[in-house]
């Protein structure tokens, strides 16, 4: 009795001081394994008398259930353990921001398409495309500068390999100049009226601080029945108002020459000296008020709507031009024109925006 009781405290000691479930799975084994202390006791009954066997039977299988309970129940307090320890280590906290170095940053050239697009599509305008690839018709001749006419020189760019299934004007393939491309091609594929703006990459063989060889416009064409001028300056002046978020942004309209618009202008919006920089809108005194040039624009010329398969006494329509870089410079502050295209990504982040905190033409960040 006196050996059971003390196996009995032992084991259970061993039992309870087992930190993990291996430490616990030894003393098992140590235990009640073939080998173990307990089932060697058990074999001993074997070579006792009946009399003694009566009374130590029923007390090692006693000691046996007891050991294997007090181990199960051990097991069970082990294994709550390691789970509470995991449910306390894996925590996820859900109030946490997310990391930045994951955050990625939306160019801001793509910023302000997307802005154009809510002011433009509020407007009722669709948007339509056009390669960047062109030939020599759809840039220039549809456009109205016939083969040798001087303005050809003012959009100097890329020239590739002819197209050898194609003749003429249609063969000579070059990078576009223009996104005015992209009129003549809506026209001829759709019917009047229409109503659309076009985003796309732009080249010229320019660059300086202010130039690079590719660039990126947006086109803006409206063609139907009775358009007047009246319908192009309120589309502009709403259009600047909106995009720079200014309500009383001045507009002013310069005659100017472009071979595809007849009137042709071109429209700057107005500016003043401030401390060291300058500030959009309406100067404190007229005589403070500058102005900058921001787009080309016009009544779309007859010959170009013939190009384009319109019957110019039936429809009229109006075109303007932007560079989108300039206009994203003027509304976010950026200095050169050059660190658009430079991927550096340090200027990505500090001019980038937050994919889900972007200003919009409601919040007119
Ligand atoms: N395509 C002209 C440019 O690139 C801009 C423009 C477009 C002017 C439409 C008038 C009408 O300079």
């Amino acid at each position: 009795m006196t050996d059971i009781n003390t196996l009995k405290n032992e084991i259970s000691a061993q039992v309870s001081a087992s930190a993990d479930l291996q430490a616990l799975e030894e003393v098992r084994v140590s235990a009640l394994g073939k080998k173990g202390r307990v089932t060697e006791l058990m074999k001993t009954l074997g070579d006792m008398d009946p009399e003694q066997r009566k009374t130590q039977g029923p007390a090692l299988n006693a000691l046996k259930d007891e050991i294997a309970a007090l181990i199960e129940k051990q097991e069970k307090a082990l294994k709550k353990q390691a789970l509470d320890q995991r449910l306390v280590n894996e925590r996820m906290d859900v109030t946490l921001s997310v990391r930045p170095e994951r955050k990625g940053k939306i160019h801001p050239i793509s910023q302000t398409m997307e802005e154009l697009v809510t002011i433009f599509g509020a407007m009722g305008y669709s948007v339509a495309e056009g390669p960047d690839i062109e030939d020599d018709w759809h840039n220039f001749t549809a456009l109205n500068f016939p083969p040798g006419h001087p303005a050809r020189e003012m959009q100097d760019t890329f020239f590739l390999p002819d197209d050898p299934e194609q003749n003429g004007e249609h063969a000579k393939k070059l990078l576009r100049t223009h996104t005015s491309s992209v009129q003549i091609r809506h026209m001829k594929a759709n019917k009047p009226p229409f109503k659309i703006i076009c985003f796309g990459r732009t080249y010229r063989s320019d660059y300086d601080m202010t130039h690079t060889p590719m660039f990126h416009q947006m086109e803006c064409l409206h063609v139907a029945k009775g358009i007047t001028m009246g319908h192009l300056k309120g589309c502009l002046t709403d259009f600047v108002q909106g995009f720079f978020g200014i309500d009383d942004l001045p507009v002013r309209f310069r005659p100017s020459f472009f071979p595809f618009v007849e009137p042709g202008a071109e429209v700057d919006i107005g500016y003043f000296k401030k401390g060291d920089g300058i500030q959009l809108g309406k100067a404190p005194t007229p005589e403070d008020q500058r102005w900058m040039e921001i787009l080309g624009a016009g009544m779309v010329h007859k010959n170009v709507l013939i190009n384009g398969g319109v019957d110019p006494e039936e429809y009229q329509g109006f075109a303007f031009g932007m560079g989108l870089e300039r206009a994203t410079m003027l509304k976010y502050g950026i200095p050169d024109l050059r660190t658009f295209f430079e991927s550096d990504t340090r200027w990505l982040n500090h001019y980038g925006f937050d994919p889900l905190e972007r200003p919009n033409s409601a919040t007119r960040g």
